[in-house]
């Protein structure tokens, strides 16, 4: 069975020697080239749009909002961002005109001879600020989004709690940084629809947003992703905002443009991880036991809803970790201000969330001088306890294995003990090390109801010469896709993996599976693709068993055999003559929820997940006295993700995701004027590279989920989560300071530990 084996990626041959088509790679005859005209304020009203009489305008097309042919929206969820300003600006980098032209220059020279003139309006840049201002964004008070988790009786918790720790804790923004920037092509057909190629992960978002724009019906429109170097959730929402620009202006000049954002461009102007201020208060019992918990998240959304409500939902889930406390009220809300809009990054709200609970912890170890260590394993959630939403964990709960494991194989006792006798022994030292500690989970699908809403499709068809044809809108963006769904069908048919193809990620060719987002692809999708083997095989093996007059076969390496083991006919053999005898086999199925899933979406409760994955990091670090700079030397991460359906895919999946989060910990940090993006470049951005790599040791615990396909859950996310509390700890550990704050950087670590 090749489920478990780590075979190669199925594209990677073609994009190690150069073969992959990107989207910048693509051309079409008489392809124009498309810029935006953005706002250079972050909030105003639009008054004059000044055309420079000395460009010669009659070489380039230029479109406003009144191209749009069908509504000036970016659908999403609300209605409340259009596709093109029309007259007001609420955030820097708001797109207003475009302007194709026959090459890049002449377009980028175009846009330089634009000017816009705005009355200029106060704007709001921070949350705190955003919420007393009389600046209105959105609504009457700049909430995009509010829930409330609420459990027990928290005011009689803390009455009965014999500690009542508070804590503040502020993350900021992070770049998702995918190597391949923003970029699609829109073509127009004859028929007055359109075609868009583009880098992306949700083929069917683009879809139901250039049916909007373009106010064409479903078989108008085809949506094709193009190899996609990297997404992370940063091609999740914005892809239908360049791709419905690019719409408007082929329609216009009637001619396709290709539209490819530089790193510049793609820096100032598309989402990032929403930076949030998140506070705690914790009481405890004298055994250290938590009695009560509140939590207050507040999230800076950016000018537009686009996603933050789903962001914050999935922050206020996971904002006790993976602790449980009779008593609970999380309050969670999303706020509006004048910066571009915040969006979808790998760990979706959690990698806030998880900072703040997981340093939480650490403060209250502290406080009460117990262990870091004992505290969790006194208050992780086991088997059959209540989350705080008031789900009971049935299946594959594994918080405490992770955690043994991650402390066992990182020797942690050990080396906390040797870091602190040698900080003990060489206090004038220029380095002192330390090691620590976080514990996580992250849920794998959509939250709550959001897969029975989706209701995601999948499915297969047998190919002239017999082969199992896989048809899914699931994107591969490096994460693994294509392979694992491979895996998982010729291991449930029992044939080899060269009998299966997939069809390319064409919505015309493809069933809306839902977005390749929210660690839901291989549990979720590849749950149905599971099925779909599974009828395929009962289909062809109640043809074979008809055929022979034998109904005790099965499929073994491609043959079907009979109940002695001998040979009947291949697999490939039977798919065809299937096909002759019956006709095309086509088999679809879509996603239900397995039994005794139940959630409130009025009330907030109920089970929020059908399962997690567990995880649990030890970091070691080293810290310069000097100059504050904190080196991360090792990590060891243990993770339950349920089976792995390919070893080296999903250690790939946790090594990238782990190192993601160390440039989010020390390194990532977003610098704004007004809302302006300033460090835009890779020169100032910084992200770690190959040489900022700890050595990573990666344990995967395969605790399997049974409704997974093969025991499976999700892992895209996880590994995001867990590393910036750790090195926080670690830092901790070594040098007695907490920094309540992301990114630590050397200033950071410099005011918090000399107390200024
Ligand atoms: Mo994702 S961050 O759910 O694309």
């Amino acid at each position: 069975m090749t489920v478990g084996t780590s075979i190669t990626r199925r594209e990677g041959y073609n994009k190690l020697t150069g073969r992959a088509q990107y989207i910048d790679d693509l051309s079409f005859p008489e392809m124009l080239h498309g810029k935006t005209v953005r706002s250079t304020i972050a909030h105003g009203q639009i008054k004059n749009i000044i055309f420079d009489p000395a460009f010669d305008w009659s070489v380039v097309t230029i479109a406003d909002w009144r191209d749009i042919p069908g509504r000036n929206i970016v659908a999403l969820i609300e209605e409340d961002q259009p596709l093109l300003a029309k007259d007001f600006a609420l955030h820097y980098a708001e797109p207003i005109l475009l302007v194709a032209a026959e090459t890049k220059e002449i377009a980028e020279t175009a846009v330089s001879h634009i000017k816009i003139d705005y009355e200029e309006l106060p704007a709001v840049f921070s949350i705190q600020d955003s919420l007393k201002s009389s600046v209105r964004i959105y609504g009457e008070n700049n909430v995009f989004k509010k829930y409330v988790i609420d459990q027990g009786d928290v005011v009689e918790g803390f009455r009965e709690s014999t500690h009542v720790i508070e804590g503040e804790y502020i993350v900021r923004h992070q770049e998702q940084l995918y190597i391949e920037p923003q970029g699609v092509i829109a073509v127009p057909r004859e028929d007055g629809g359109m075609t868009v190629y583009g880098s992306m992960q949700c083929p069917y978002y683009v879809h139901k947003a250039i049916k909007a724009n373009m106010a064409l019906p479903d078989d108008r429109v085809n949506v094709i992703q193009t190899v996609t170097g990297g997404g992370f959730g940063g091609k999740e929402e914005y892809p239908s905002v360049i791709a419905g620009h690019a719409a408007v202006l082929a329609r216009k000049a009637g001619r396709p443009v290709k539209m490819i954002y530089d790193r510049a461009e793609d820096l100032a102007a598309t989402p990032k991880r929403h930076p949030a201020i998140i506070k705690h208060k914790t009481g405890l019992d004298q055994d250290g036991k938590i009695n009560a918990v509140e939590i207050e998240i507040d999230m800076d959304g950016g000018a537009y809803a686009t996603l933050s409500s789903v962001v914050l939902s999935r922050a206020a889930i996971h904002a006790l970790g993976p602790y449980k406390s009779p008593n609970v009220r999380i309050a969670a809300r999303a706020i509006a201000t004048n910066t571009p809009p915040n969006g979808a990054f790998r760990g979706f709200g959690v990698p806030q969330a998880c900072f703040a609970c997981e340093l939480q912890m650490e403060r209250i170890a502290k406080q009460l001088r117990i262990d870091p260590i004992d505290l969790r394993r006194n208050n992780l959630l086991r088997l059959g306890d209540i989350t705080a939403t008031g789900q009971r964990l049935d299946y594959s709960v594994s918080a405490e294995q992770v955690l043994d494991q991650a402390l066992e194989h990182s020797r942690f006792y050990e080396k906390r003990d040797l870091y602190e006798r040698q900080r003990k022994e060489d206090p004038d030292s220029p380095t002192i090390k330390g090691i620590g500690v976080s514990l996580f989970m992250h849920g794998a699908g959509f939250t709550g109801s959001g897969e029975d809403k989706m209701k995601g499709q999948a499915g297969a068809t047998l190919t002239k010469d017999g082969r199992v044809k896989l048809l899914t809108a699931s994107t591969e963006i490096g994460q693994g896709t294509r392979t694992i769904f491979v895996q998982i069908v010729a291991s449930e048919i029992g044939i080899p993996i060269d009998l299966i193809e997939m069809e390319e990620p064409d919505t015309s060719k493809v069933p809306d599976s839902g977005p390749t987002v929210a660690s839901r692809t291989c549990m979720i999708i590849g749950g149905v693709m599971q099925r779909v083997a599974r009828t395929i095989k009962e289909a062809l093996t109640e043809f074979v068993a008809e055929r022979f007059g034998n109904t005790s076969i099965e499929i073994k390496d491609g043959q079907f055999v009979d109940s002695e083991g001998k040979s009947l006919i291949a697999f490939q053999e039977a798919a065809r003559e299937y096909q002759e005898v019956r006709g095309a086999l086509e088999v679809f199925h879509r996603y239900s929820s397995p039994p005794g899933i139940k959630w409130d979406d009025d009330e907030y409760k109920g089970d929020a997940y059908p399962v997690f994955s567990w995880a649990a990091d030890v970091i070691e670090v080293e810290v310069d006295h000097d100059t504050y700079e904190t080196t991360v030397l090792n990590i060891t991460t243990a993770q339950d993700i349920g089976r792995a359906i390919n070893p080296v895919l999903a250690a790939g999946q946790v090594e990238g995701g782990t190192l993601q989060a160390v440039g989010y910990a020390l390194l990532e940090e977003v610098v704004s004027d007004k809302g302006r993006m300033l460090n835009n470049s890779l020169t100032n951005y910084i992200i770690p590279t190959s040489v900022d790599t700890p050595e990573i040791h990666t344990i995967l615990v395969e605790n399997e989920y049974p409704f997974g396909p093969f025991g499976a859950k999700g892992v895209g996310e996880l590994p995001m989560d867990g590393p910036a509390p750790a090195i926080a700890a670690a830092i901790l550990n070594a040098t007695g300071v907490l920094v309540n704050e992301l990114p630590i950087t050397p200033e950071r670590l410099e005011k918090s530990w000399r107390g200024l």
